[in-house]
């Protein structure tokens, strides 16, 4: 039945003529956006990647089986699920999603099999969520959810799939128009109180339009903010028109309006990158989203875990212990860890890859065991994608399977099988 679900969805998008939209460049600046410091001090962050001008390449959407890396000893056909795995200790596992995905019919027996909760890879950021001809029509912001969202919102449903939702104020991939008066980027911008009307109009609009869509069930969390704090504890300026119109309590009402408009039963996440080298930031910065009377208007902190085989891992575990000690939940929200560091990444080679294997081992052993002795409380943890030729960091490796959609020693590594996952035989 899944597979028949699968493939008339299929026909519907190619009918549709649906899924060119991935090929619209992520706009998002560099590395996720920053790539990590190797500072492990937080006093002295060194500058990021995210400094440099040179835009992140799209993710090929399409596989490259010519510049996979060759199969390694891990394809061994064992029959293993990471979410099982995850299950047992009662979590999710969560894959991003793209309309290329849900059309392969490879990347469809491996999501069914291995997940049970998906993130849209772009299609629910605000660049695809804010409707320009609408807004002006309505004298308001207006949400409006396309038609391929809809279908790959269907498909997780029909899958068993829960779904994170990503994302929806944050600085990138966002709209310009949406600051301006009469949504005209050539006309000022407008006032605190109008902008704040705004945001308020289209947090509510988010949890309303998919409530009217019938798709509010499936999701289980929300990233209301994305990436607010820089390295050095600062609040985030550069191209961020939320703060520089509202000021630094754009945060406290993005929070205060999720609040207020979503259901119970979604989470709400601020989500962030290179939070090995933000921890005090974060864990300062959530005490202050309370309600008058110290009631969290927040219930969980999103770290995207956008690794190195290079990174600290003993450092990232105590960071996730640290934000697990604030009483929020922590998620991984985008892992994916690339072979080397951020200065210089490796070739994929047997060495890296049976390394790369033992660290998504170890990594999630020590993260399964914080929640086992319940220092964090974890419902899910998200990879970045499954496939290496799909992953916006595709030259770098980082995910559980090459691009001949074959298991690498990293799959095993996260499913927790040590056996498999390169460790010395
Ligand atoms: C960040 C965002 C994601 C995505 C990645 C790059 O981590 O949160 O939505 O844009 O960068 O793919």
């Amino acid at each position: 039945m899944k597979k028949y679900i699968a493939g008339l969805l299929a026909v519907l998008l190619l009918a549709a003529g649906c899924g060119q939209k991935t090929n619209e460049p992520d706009n998002k600046p560099t590395g996720a956006a920053g790539e990590p410091t190797m500072a492990v001090e937080q006093t002295t962050p060194e500058p990021t990647k995210e400094e440099q001008p040179t835009p992140t390449p799209e993710p090929t959407k399409a596989p490259d089986p010519t510049k996979a890396p060759e199969p390694t000893k891990a394809d061994l056909p064992v029959d293993v699920s990471i979410r099982e795995v995850f299950e047992e200790h009662g979590m999710k596992a969560g894959t991003c999603l793209s309309d290329f995905m849900v059309r392969d019919k490879n990347c469809i027996d491996i999501i069914t099999a291995q997940f049970n909760s998906i993130t849209m890879e772009n299609l629910m950021k605000p660049d695809y969520t804010l409707d320009r001809e609408a807004s002006i029509a309505a004298g308001d912001l207006v949400v409006a959810f396309n038609d391929m969202t809809q279908l790959m919102l269907d498909w997780a449903r029909d899958n068993n799939m829960a779904v994170r939702g990503h994302t929806i104020i944050w600085h990138s991939q966002t709209p310009k128009w949406i600051f301006h008066e009469n949504f005209d980027t050539a006309q000022p911008y407008v006032t605190r109180e109008v902008m704040l009307a705004r945001m308020e109009s289209y947090v509510r609009q988010v949890f309303e339009k998919l409530t009217e869509l019938g798709y509010i069930d499936l999701f289980y969390a929300y990233d209301v903010v994305n990436e607010a704090w820089m390295e050095d504890g600062s609040i985030r300026k550069e191209q961020n028109y939320w703060y520089e119109i509202i000021g630094d309590d754009y945060l406290w009402h993005a929070f205060y309006y999720a609040d207020k408009y979503a259901p119970e039963t979604i989470d709400l996440y601020y989500n962030d990158y290179n939070e090995q080298y933000k921890t005090d930031t974060l864990v300062n910065f959530v005490k202050t989203l309370v309600d008058e009377d110290g009631r969290f208007l927040i219930d969980g902190i999103g770290l995207q875990a956008h690794l190195y085989t290079g990174d600290d891992l003993q450092g990232y575990l105590k960071t996730v212990e640290r934000l697990g000690a604030t009483g929020l939940k922590v998620e991984l929200t985008e892992l994916d860890v690339s072979l080397g560091t951020w200065q210089n990444t490796l070739p994929a080679t047997e060495e890296n890859l049976r390394l790369q294997g033992r660290y998504y081992y170890d990594l999630i052993n020590g993260l399964l065991q914080l929640v086992q002795e319940e220092k964090v409380e974890m419902d899910a943890l998200t990879f970045w994608g499954f496939a290496d030729s799909l992953s916006w960091r595709k030259n770098a490796s980082p995910l559980l399977y090459n691009s001949r959609y074959q298991p690498k020693y990293a799959f095993y590594g996260a499913a927790q099988m040590k056996e498999l996952a390169g460790f010395d035989e």
